[in-house]
């Protein structure tokens, strides 16, 4: 792999434990203005601290993000569709000029195996694959799951593989029953998105299992920005990804943080 593209990750993926916590506040870009990110700005700031990677696109990044935070960004450069519309009818919204000169770490994008646009977005990756590495830049591949797909071991084992093949760096995918599978056959190192607000606990747990069974961290945005308490919940996913703190031990440190006394 070329120096600039590992110099890169290794801003993302943290070299001195293997993993990663990245903060996803893309959600706006087909979902509108999300819970828990009306302001990006108010929600972004008191959790830098505790994130190795923000995921966004360009236009929170210019707007929400300030120029001298010390926060590597990975990019998110696909959309082009609604919650209303064919989510997989993505393309590629943000060149590669823009990327560099944005200062960025690494670029994602969609792409929808199985569902009506998969070979517009599988081509999709491979190009920003060929473009991202005339510049050293990494290319985290997201396997968004169509309406009518199942997230289970067979199908994101499918769509994670696929990215690899195809050039991703790395791969953001979901948790599910038989992860393991899912990370043993997938050749580049996977991150998993957190999915839908749940309980605290459960949200931990998730991290946990994932991180137990071979991911190299998370991607995660609401299961963090929609807690009650975001800056007591992203410091006890960090226990989990990078001090191998068990859910227990991330729970107590959630209500000490949340509490006060941390
Ligand atoms: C979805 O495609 C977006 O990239 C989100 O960043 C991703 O789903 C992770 O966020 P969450 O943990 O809220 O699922």
């Amino acid at each position: 792999m070329d120096w600039g593209i590992k110099n890169r990750l290794s801003r993302i993926i943290n070299p001195k434990t293997g993993h990663t916590v990245m903060l996803a506040v893309d959600h706006g870009y087909f979902l509108g203005p999300t819970s828990g990110l009306e302001k990006p700005d108010k929600t972004i700031e008191p959790l830098v601290p505790y994130a190795d990677t923000l995921m966004l696109t360009r236009g929170v990044l210019r707007t929400s993000v300030k120029p001298d935070m010390d926060i590597p960004i990975v990019l998110r450069v696909s959309g082009g569709t609604s919650i209303l519309s064919e989510l997989s009818n993505e393309g590629i919204t943000t060149s590669m000029e823009e990327a560099i000169r944005l200062n960025v770490s690494g670029i994602a994008l969609s792409i929808f195996v199985g569902a009506e646009y998969e070979r517009q977005t599988l081509l999709g990756l491979s190009n920003l694959v060929n473009e991202a590495e005339k510049y050293g830049i990494p290319v985290l591949a997201v396997t968004a799951v169509g309406k009518d797909m199942v997230r289970d071991s067979r199908y994101l084992g499918l769509a994670s593989r696929i990215a690899a093949e195809l050039g991703a760096h790395f791969v953001k995918t979901y948790y599910c029953d038989d992860f393991e599978q899912v990370v043993d056959n997938c050749p580049v190192p996977i991150v998993i998105a957190g999915g839908k607000k749940l309980p605290e606990p459960e949200a931990l747990e998730l991290a946990h299992n994932a991180i137990s069974k071979g991911a190299v961290g998370v991607d995660m945005g609401r299961n963090i920005f929609q807690s009650e308490h975001p800056v007591a919940m992203i410091q006890a996913v960090r226990s989990i990804v990078h001090e191998n703190a068990t859910v227990k031990e991330a729970l107590d440190l959630y209500n000490s943080v949340k509490a006060g006394k941390d």
